[in-house]
């Protein structure tokens, strides 16, 4: 019987259709999935902190509002995500469990701190550039809620990439310091940025069999390097330097070569030693602390429905 429902999950998967929440699955691609898209799920929320850092400090009416809602865009995102999960079987609450006590997993680059304006419009188009570049091809994942929830997520996406780019334009348009702040915040972003799309090839554990399964659809390597080329030219634009001596086209390849990334640095921050690492996890346990009154007040709320409508 197993192997019945194991040749119609490779032809539905083969033939670039979608497995929904019913259909049979095996038990590592639900559990790749879940892992995937959970730590997906966190980097969203967590990923609201470092720019959520800006709102009451953004320098006129209209950053702020753009602002607010790229980080209200955020929390959304996080919420479809765990609404994916919660169709594999996942339970939220299990989750959220898990990122505060460290078991799970989310993005590295959430790890590192806002240090001024400028920071917010690189964040736009340096971190959220590389996330459409990571996210747009899991619009063609093979599970159909995660597919699907990448739809709105990644047009989304691209609003806060546009963002930034338009910010960090006006502020090459100002002062000369205006002009350093800029340079300053690609400087610091620019490796971090890079590191977004996992480990090398070679050293990634999970992408021969994701591949397979079509969870990704490109391996971590060809989406950075996809990021590298269409970066450069609009970094010329904007008139910075992006901090890397090695960066050069390469005609014989037909891409850009770039230096080699501080994979050490890479690993320490996944292992929870980044600059914010403690400081992320900490404010995200308090707001959920902070948050049980609602959580039990909804439930509460919701029990007493179900009573009505039984009574009725
Ligand atoms: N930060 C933290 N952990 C990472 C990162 C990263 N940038 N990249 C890889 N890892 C982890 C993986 O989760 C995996 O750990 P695990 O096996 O213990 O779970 C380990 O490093 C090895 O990496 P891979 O085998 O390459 O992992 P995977 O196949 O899952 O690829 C990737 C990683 C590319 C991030 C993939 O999971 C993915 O595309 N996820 C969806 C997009 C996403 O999560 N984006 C979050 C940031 S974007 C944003 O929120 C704005």
């Amino acid at each position: 019987m197993d192997a019945e429902l194991e040749r119609e999950f490779d032809r539905v998967v083969g033939a670039e259709q979608r497995i929904e929440p019913r259909d049979w699955m095996p038990d590592g691609y639900r559990k790749t999935l879940i892992r995937q898209i959970a730590q997906h799920a966190h980097s969203e929320i967590i990923g609201m902190q470092p720019e959520a850092n800006w709102i009451s400090r953004a320098p006129s009416l209209r950053r702020k509002a753009i602002l607010l809602a790229k980080v209200q865009d955020e929390a959304g995102h996080g919420l479809y995500l765990y609404a994916a999960t919660e169709t594999l079987g996942a339970d939220r609450e299990d989750l959220t469990r898990k990122l505060v006590e460290g078991r799970q997993k989310y993005s590295s680059i959430f790890n590192y701190p806002t240090l001024n304006f400028a920071d917010v419009g690189v964040i736009g188009w340096l971190v959220d550039g590389a996330a459409i570049v990571n996210q747009v091809p899991l619009c063609r994942t093979s599970y159909g809620p995660y597919a699907r929830a990448m739809i709105r997520i990644c047009k989304e996406e691209s609003f806060h990439q546009r963002q930034g780019y338009e910010l960090l334009m006006t502020m090459m348009r100002g002062t000369e310091a205006q002009r350093r702040m800029v340079q300053d915040a690609v400087d610091r972003w620019w490796w971090p940025s890079l590191m977004m799309f996992g480990p090398p090839d070679a050293e990634s554990s999970n992408t021969a069999q994701s591949m397979a399964w079509r969870i990704k659809r490109h391996t971590n390597d060809e989406l950075r390097q996809k990021f590298v080329d269409m970066t450069v030219p609009q970094a010329d634009a904007l008139g910075v330097t992006l901090p890397d001596p090695e960066l050069r086209w390469n005609a014989d390849r037909g891409h850009h070569d770039f230096g080699e990334i501080d994979w050490t640095e890479f690993w320490q921050v996944v292992g929870g030693n980044g600059p914010c690492s403690r400081q992320r996890i900490e404010h995200r346990r308090a707001a959920h602390d902070d948050g049980a009154w609602v959580r039990e007040a909804a439930a509460a709320y919701a029990h007493r429905q179900t009573d009505r409508e039984a009574i009725a």
